[in-house]
């Protein structure tokens, strides 16, 4: 049975950033107040031109091109989010055709801000079936759209970004080793949008209301938040066979910093081992774990053979935990580079000329069905 090994990376980080000053200028609020209660200082905005697919795709060009993979190898795309492009058409299908991974699979994944954790999972599993040799877990949210701006207990936590995973089978061992997921769907309550859904579809009344925006009871998602963390990451170890104190790095959601803090503290683990960069980024939901894992592998914190464990917790509820050995690239060195050059430009010129020809194919074959009939 092959390993799942993780072998490349890549985030889309948006320019615009939003300060909590600026945000203090939208609602009654203060740096101070969102420093103290959250830790973070700043968050990044998806610009009009960017939606929750484009940045999924730039993050999967950097992740393909970290592994030497390119887009045609790919057999599945699951994309996590909370923030899809549309109701339907899955936002992973419209990432399949902005990178051109002609021959992928490709479905959404909703499970809040675990997602990512849930998405890895199936990811590895399937991997590890043999049915599958490379797949592309993307998180990515553009949560500043179902935010409400007026809102202060929400508008000051979110952010946009989004990170991306590359799977890929091999025989060495190694890999995603052991997961644990979880749901209570009683308190799905205490963090939602709501409305446009089919419970309650978009109307005047809804749009009045606000209901299509983030609703959230802070206080109970926080006293959850706290209670899970350390409960799942220790039934992680466990079920790796490893002892926590071998446990190098623990990479969890970044919600708000006083959670991590509660975590770690839970777990007896110091501070250190946790990656952490809410400062900068806010909560960007499933997109939060690849986003802060790959900022790590860029400072080299993380290195080959290190033991890794991902946490996280969110709306549903939802949570889960996934305990990984790094890999890195599997590449040999000696390996021919997959376009070595301007990879994602390569490709998107490429995967846009192809969807245009789909479609005009499309066109003309309608053309000669319809006078057929
Ligand atoms: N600025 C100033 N005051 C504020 C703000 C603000 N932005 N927001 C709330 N307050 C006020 C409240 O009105 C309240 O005032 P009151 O006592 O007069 O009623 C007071 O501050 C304290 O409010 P609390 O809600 O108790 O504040 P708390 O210390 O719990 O911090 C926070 C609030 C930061 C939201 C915290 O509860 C939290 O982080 N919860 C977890 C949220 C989270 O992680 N959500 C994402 C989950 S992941 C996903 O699925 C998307």
């Amino acid at each position: 049975m092959p390993y799942a090994h993780i072998t490349g990376w890549g985030v889309a980080i948006p320019e615009n950033i939003l300060t909590n000053a600026e945000i203090a200028q939208m609602v009654d609020t203060n740096d101070e107040w969102i420093r103290s209660r959250t830790g973070i200082e700043e968050r990044r905005i998806a610009a009009t031109d960017e939606s929750t697919a484009s940045l999924a795709a730039q993050a999967a060009f950097d992740a393909l091109e970290v592994a030497n993979l390119s887009p045609a190898d790919v057999d599945l795309i699951i994309v996590s989010t909370s923030s899809p492009e549309h109701i339907f058409p899955a936002t992973a299908a419209l990432v399949q055709d902005q990178i051109g991974a002609t021959k992928a699979g490709a479905f959404d994944l909703s499970a809040a801000c675990t997602g990512f954790i849930y998405a890895l999972n199936m990811g590895a599993q399937a991997v590890r079936s043999g049915s599958i040799k490379n797949a592309l877990i993307i998180g990515a949210e553009t949560l500043s759209r179902l935010t409400n701006w007026e809102d202060r207990n929400t508008c000051i936590l979110f952010g946009d970004g989004a990170g991306a995973f590359v799977l890929q089978a091999s025989e060495k061992p190694g890999g995603v080793l052991s997961a644990v997921m979880r749901a209570d769907g009683s308190g799905g309550d205490l963090l939602s949008v709501p409305a446009g859904g089919s419970k309650l579809p978009t109307s005047e009344q809804t749009l009045h209301e606000k209901l299509h925006f983030i609703q959230m009871n802070g206080r109970e998602v926080f006293r959850f938040a706290t209670r899970v963390m350390a409960q799942a990451t220790r039934e992680v170890v466990k079920m790796s066979g490893f002892e926590l104190d071998e446990i190098d790095w623990v990479i969890p959601h970044q919600a708000n910093r006083r959670i991590i803090e509660k975590a770690a503290s839970n777990l007896k683990l110091p501070l250190e081992k946790f990656i952490i960069n809410v400062e900068r980024f806010g909560n960007t939901s499933t997109a939060s774990i690849p986003m802060a894992t790959a900022e790590a592998l860029g400072k080299a914190q993380i290195k080959p053979g290190d033991k890794i464990v991902f946490v996280g917790f969110g709306a549903g509820l939802t949570w889960g935990a996934l305990s990984v050995e790094w890999t890195g690239p599997l590449a040999e060195p000696e390996a021919p580079l997959v376009w070595p050059y301007r990879f994602e430009k390569l490709y998107s010129i490429y995967a846009r000329f192809r969807s245009a020809a789909l479609r005009v194919i499309r066109t003309i074959e309608g053309f000669v069905w319809g006078r057929k009939g």
